[in-house]
């Protein structure tokens, strides 16, 4: 598997448009709570800003989308909030997958499944399956993912792949890792966005968060809107992204770029 560029071993390349857009989509609950409504009715209104979010990030040039929908902190939750929230997943996995086809994308769910019911795993198989062929946005929905379970999870394919390596611990590198993380795929992100108020991480993709800019918006999910996600790429083309060098060295490195043509 080609090792992707890591961003704390090499200076990745940084445009205007991030490649790779993570977020929490946070904020359902309270959506539905201000308005006197069951807090489900927040999780059902957040599939309609997943739509908007994949024609937003498609049309813009984002390569990779990855959606937080579901952490392993959350079967933490009231019984019956986990068991709407799984049938959702289903309907959605039924009801949108010809649509990510017609639209070329390249569906993935990331997270230990083997929690999910056989039904459930079997509609994410066959839409997995159905986009294969697709790369025009790859979009990841990161279910019963967590990032701790993510990081351990490659450390152990990883041994079990090479089990010499355990007899040698010190040489064991971050590229050695790299290809067993859920995400391999896909290069780390450039902009995570976290609707809903917080400023956390809630155990999302912290391997791969590691140089990431992190945009924080009050806005709850089901108010975020593609006009909001144009504003958080405008923040986004503001950013200085240094990766550990200087402001001067990145303006030396500019205009030796320009020179040059
Ligand atoms: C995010 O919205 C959706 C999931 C975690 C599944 P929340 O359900 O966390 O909404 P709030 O944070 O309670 O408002
Ligand atoms: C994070 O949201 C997980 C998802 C959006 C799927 P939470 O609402 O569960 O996060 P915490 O627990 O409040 O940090
Ligand atoms: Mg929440």
């Amino acid at each position: 598997m080609p090792s992707l560029s890591s961003s704390t071993l090499a200076i990745p390349a940084a445009g205007d448009v991030p490649r790779h857009v993570a977020i929490i989509m946070d904020g359902n609950g309270r959506w539905a709570t201000r308005r006197h409504l069951p807090r489900v009715a927040g999780h059902a209104r957040g599939v309609e800003t997943v739509r908007a979010m994949v024609e937003g990030c498609s049309q813009a040039g984002v390569e990779y989308l990855t959606l937080f929908a579901f952490s392993s902190e959350n079967w933490r939750r009231p019984a019956d909030e986990v068991s709407y929230l799984m049938g959702l997943f289903l309907r959605v996995m039924e009801r949108e997958v010809s649509r990510l086809e017609r639209r070329g994308v390249r569906l993935r769910v990331v997270g230990d499944t083997s929690a999910f019911e056989p039904k459930l795993r079997e509609s994410i198989r066959k839409a997995e399956a159905r986009t294969a062929g697709n790369d025009h946005l790859h979009l990841t929905i990161a279910a019963n993912y967590g990032g701790r379970w993510d990081i351990l999870n490659a450390f152990h394919q990883l041994l079990r792949a090479r089990p010499e390596l355990a007899a040698d611990p010190e040489s064991i590198t971050e590229e050695d890792m790299a290809p067993y993380l859920a995400m391999a795929y896909a290069p780390e992100p450039d902009l995570f966005i976290r609707t809903g108020g917080e400023q956390r991480i809630s155990n999302f993709m912290i391997w791969q968060l590691a140089y990431t800019e992190l945009y924080f918006t009050d806005r709850f999910w089901p108010d975020f809107d593609r006009e909001a996600l144009a504003e958080a790429f405008t923040w986004y083309r503001q950013r200085e992204r240094r990766f550990g060098r200087t402001s001067a060295q990145l303006a030396a490195a500019a205009a030796a770029a320009a020179q040059r043509g």
